[in-house]
């Protein structure tokens, strides 16, 4: 990202960003309510479009329509707080069903990836049945599982396990830790800090929409710059 900037009518909700994100790496986006974490995930799969700046992956423009974007939001696949999985469709249909309208997959091929997609998070016996049948803890590893499918160079996850009971957040964290050790390329908002201690290869803290740290998570953790940065660890390391 290269300055890029945002502007929702008269609020500036991205302020200059200009934020490398190297193959491979893991960066945690960390900071307060409406500092623009969401909005910078969403400018990145261009579910929100910028002002002004640029958005390059892999050195290409990000695509603004037509079948290049719907190439695009596949090579970048994103995992919400909600789960969004459809309904009305099996865990595996579920799973399938990108890589067969988007990708072009066969049937069988999509059909093995998929099983083996949910093997890797857990949830192999589950592919026959309805997401409402399953937890929640269990529709996010889904979710990733469907990201997955569509073979993306990177996945942005957004408050992947905000909405999930505490008993559930350690076992999307380790299906998350594992893809970080993979060697995939995420960018995850979270306030989860043992996982950025444990995963991230960098931590960007935002406020007020503006990135004011971005530094290994040791130095994040031990000695921010910023005061609005220790102010901030303070209250989630206390909490
Ligand atoms: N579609 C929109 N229209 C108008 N304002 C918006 C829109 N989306 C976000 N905003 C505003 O932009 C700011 C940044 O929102 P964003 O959702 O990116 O924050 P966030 O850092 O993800 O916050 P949270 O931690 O609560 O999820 C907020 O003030 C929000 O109200
Ligand atoms: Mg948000």
């Amino acid at each position: 990202m290269e300055d890029v900037e945002k502007h929702f009518g008269a609020f500036h909700a991205l302020k200059t960003i200009n934020l490398t994100i190297g193959e491979g790496e893991v960066v945690v986006v960390i900071g307060p309510s409406g500092s623009g974490k969401s909005t910078l995930c969403r400018t990145i799969n261009r579910l929100e479009t910028i002002d002004s700046g640029r958005i390059t992956i892999d050195g290409k423009d990000l695509p603004a329509e037509g079948k290049a974007l719907a190439r695009l939001r596949a090579d970048v696949g994103m995992v919400f707080q909600s789960f969004n999985l459809f309904a009305h469709k099996t865990i595996k249909e579920n799973v399938t069903l990108g890589p067969v309208k988007v990708r072009g997959q066969k049937a069988a091929e999509a059909d093995k990836r998929a099983q083996e997609l949910l093997t890797r998070v857990g949830v192999a016996h589950q592919a026959d049945k309805y997401p409402a049948q399953l937890s929640g803890g269990q529709q996010q590893r889904v979710a990733i599982a469907r990201a997955l499918a569509m073979d993306p160079k990177v996945m942005l996850f957004d408050e992947p396990t905000s909405a999930l009971d505490p008993e559930m957040i350690n076992e999307v964290l380790d299906v998350m830790t594992s893809l970080a050790r993979s060697g995939m390329t995420m960018v995850v908002v979270t306030h989860e800090m043992g996982f950025a201690r444990r995963a991230a290869d960098r931590v960007v803290f935002m406020a007020d929409g503006q990135i004011l740290e971005d530094t290994d998570p040791e130095t994040f953790f031990t000695a921010p710059e910023h005061e609005r940065a220790k102010d901030f660890l303070s209250k989630i390391l206390t909490h």
